[in-house]
């Protein structure tokens, strides 16, 4: 075959989203909030999105972590399939990201299962450790922190439960084999030591700046 070129390839994403990844209303406000007040447009894709829906429901996730929430666009994707009885705690240090995306929940009806906790996640990850695992983790927030954050969920994930990580391409900068900047270094490093764990069977998969699912085998 062929290798598709990059409109095509557009094309078929637009295709697959028309299909399967239509953004929800409170989706649709999240990202004219985020333009409007000049913050950082860097929410997952409604594709992406819908996989980690998709994914979430698949391994009957109930207990969810997230790293990074940003305006709850991911959170809101994450909990679209979920049963009524799923919780999702997500991490969030900035104080007018963390009030958009509390707006955002109360907007979409999912406060109740939404706990959204402000400040370093690091801190909160520490914390996290002394309560019950989750079958889910989401890591989307700083990429220095990625390292820290696989070490984080080998201690928080359940056995057969499942972590996810956006930007694992880097926009192909991982694929350099040193240097760069502090960021590409800790996702390369992230990338590299997943791979080589054997608690985990992992693959990135090539959706927008890449998303790893990896099961931990505990
Ligand atoms: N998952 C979101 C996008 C997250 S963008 C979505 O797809 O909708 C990354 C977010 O992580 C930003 O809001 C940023 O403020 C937050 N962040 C970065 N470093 C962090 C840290 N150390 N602790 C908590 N949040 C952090
Ligand atoms: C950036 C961060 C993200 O999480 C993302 O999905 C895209 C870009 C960034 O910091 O540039
Ligand atoms: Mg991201």
């Amino acid at each position: 075959m062929e290798p598709m070129d990059r409109e095509t390839l557009d094309r078929c994403e637009a295709y697959a989203e028309a299909l399967y990844a239509r953004e929800t209303e409170t989706q649709g406000w999240i990202r004219e909030e985020l333009e409007a007040r000049g913050l950082p447009r860097i929410q997952v894709s409604p594709l992406e999105g819908r996989l980690l829906a998709v994914l979430a429901r698949s391994v009957g996730a109930r207990r969810l972590l997230e790293v990074g929430t940003l305006g709850g666009t991911s959170a809101l994707w994450l909990l679209s399939l979920l049963p009524e009885g799923a919780r999702l705690v997500t991490l969030e240090r900035n104080p007018e990201h963390a009030r958009l995306a509390r707006e955002a929940f109360r907007r979409a009806g999912e406060d109740g299962r939404t706990e959204l906790r402000e400040g370093d996640a690091r801190d909160a990850l520490a914390a996290l450790r002394e309560g019950p695992p989750f079958d889910l983790v989401f890591v989307d927030a700083d990429k220095e922190g990625y390292p820290a954050y696989l070490e984080a969920a080998t201690e928080l994930l359940a056995p057969g439960g499942i972590l996810l990580a956006d930007n694992t391409f880097w926009e192909g900068r991982v694929t350099e084999e040193e240097g760069g900047d502090a960021a590409t270094r800790a996702l390369r490093a992230f990338n590299r030591t997943l791979a080589d764990d054997p608690r985990f069977e992992a693959v990135i998969v090539p959706v927008r700046d890449g998303l790893t699912v990896a099961r931990f085998r505990g």
